[in-house]
């Protein structure tokens, strides 16, 4: 018997790949694929030897060689998809998945107390037709301490409260009083602001943290007086604590204000009969208050002679302390959530 051509042979591997059985599994689709398109495959050894068939047979041999490959290459892919298929249909009827469970509950957060204090304070003042500014946490020398009128020498300079940074010009704010000087500036008088947010100082006990939370307030008009600035203290407190709340204000000193006065509460924990939180005085201290002082209105271009102004200012953590009972000012920080759960 003659042998067989190349073409003869592709003709005969043609057909026996068309009428192949699909494979049943994986490990027949592998077999498949390595007895055909394998580096010794059949397949590859026939297109070894195209290179030694006689001239006039190559088309119709390279042709051949062609569909052999591409039939079997779509036959496998189509059995590896139906094979993937069925694995996965398999699987989700063996699998047992009960959907009676109860789910795992969402957790909710909450907001810190810090911020909410913060919130309703901020809104009580919007309220009384206050605007909300914000200014920068890095401030200038400027800002923070000459345009509110500190002397030199004031010891709220000392290297002992302020953080200064190095290698620029600037510091962290100490208070939020800067924001005066800036909102005075930006918009001139008539001028009804309240500015909230952190400020920093180097000082950390009980009582004290190295970061915490201010809220300045500043109106400035025709005619502005230490009555207007009682009032609407007394209004704040008595939303923030109850209509039954009182206040008293002390005289006391501020570079920005003249005259200055610290403004105590009625005790929050005693309604004023005398406690431990109070020392038994039945007041407590919340807030530095005053009349902007005329060199403060002349550094922002204010002139003292025709505008008046009140400002006061004060921490969000003793407010929020004495609202909520707390008397360590570290747990607002710590972020226990044994801590923050209650409220
Ligand atoms: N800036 C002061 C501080 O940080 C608080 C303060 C006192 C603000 C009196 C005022 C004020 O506006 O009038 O201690």
């Amino acid at each position: 018997m003659a042998a067989q051509t190349l073409i003869e042979r592709l003709q005969g591997l043609k057909a026996q790949v068309a009428s192949l059985p699909s494979p049943a599994d994986e490990r027949e689709l592998e077999a498949l694929r390595v007895k055909y398109l394998g580096k010794k495959g059949t397949v590859s050894l026939l297109s070894q030897e195209m290179a030694s068939a006689p001239k006039d047979e190559k088309p119709v041999a390279g042709k051949l060689l062609q569909e052999v490959r591409g039939g079997l290459e779509t036959m496998l892919e189509q059995a590896r998809v139906r094979l993937t298929r069925e694995k996965i249909q398999k699987e989700i009827e063996q699998e047992f998945f009960d959907i009676s469970l109860p789910g795992s509950e969402p957790e909710f957060g909450a907001r810190h107390p810090i911020a909410a204090v913060m919130d309703e304070i901020v809104d009580i003042f919007t309220g009384m037709g206050f605007q909300v500014e914000e200014g920068p946490e890095v401030e200038s020398d400027y800002y923070n301490f000459e345009g509110l009128n500190f002397p030199a020498e004031h010891p709220a300079r000392d290297m002992q409260d302020t953080f200064h940074l190095t290698n620029i010009e600037r510091l962290l704010r100490t208070h939020t009083s800067p924001v005066q000087v800036r909102a005075m500036q930006k918009y001139g008088p008539p001028l009804s602001v309240i500015a909230p947010g952190k400020v920093y100082r180097c000082d950390a006990d009980i009582t004290h943290s190295p970061m915490f939370h201010q809220i300045e307030g500043f109106t400035i008009d025709k005619k502005i007086t230490m009555g207007d600035l009682k009032g609407t203290l007394q209004t704040f407190i008595q939303r923030l604590y109850g209509p039954k709340t009182a206040i008293r204000l002390r005289p006391s000193f501020f570079p920005f204000v003249e005259p200055g006065a610290e403004v105590d509460v009625s005790c929050v924990i005693c309604g004023g009969k005398g406690c431990r939180v109070c020392k038994h005085t039945g007041w407590l201290e919340i807030l530095g208050a005053g009349m902007i002082h005329p060199n403060v209105m002349r550094a922002s271009k204010i002139d003292p002679a025709q505008w008046s102004g009140f400002a006061f200012g004060m921490g969000i953590e003793r407010i929020a302390m004495l609202k909520y009972g707390v008397d360590d000012i570290r747990l607002f920080f710590e972020n226990d959530l044994r801590f923050l759960r209650q409220f």
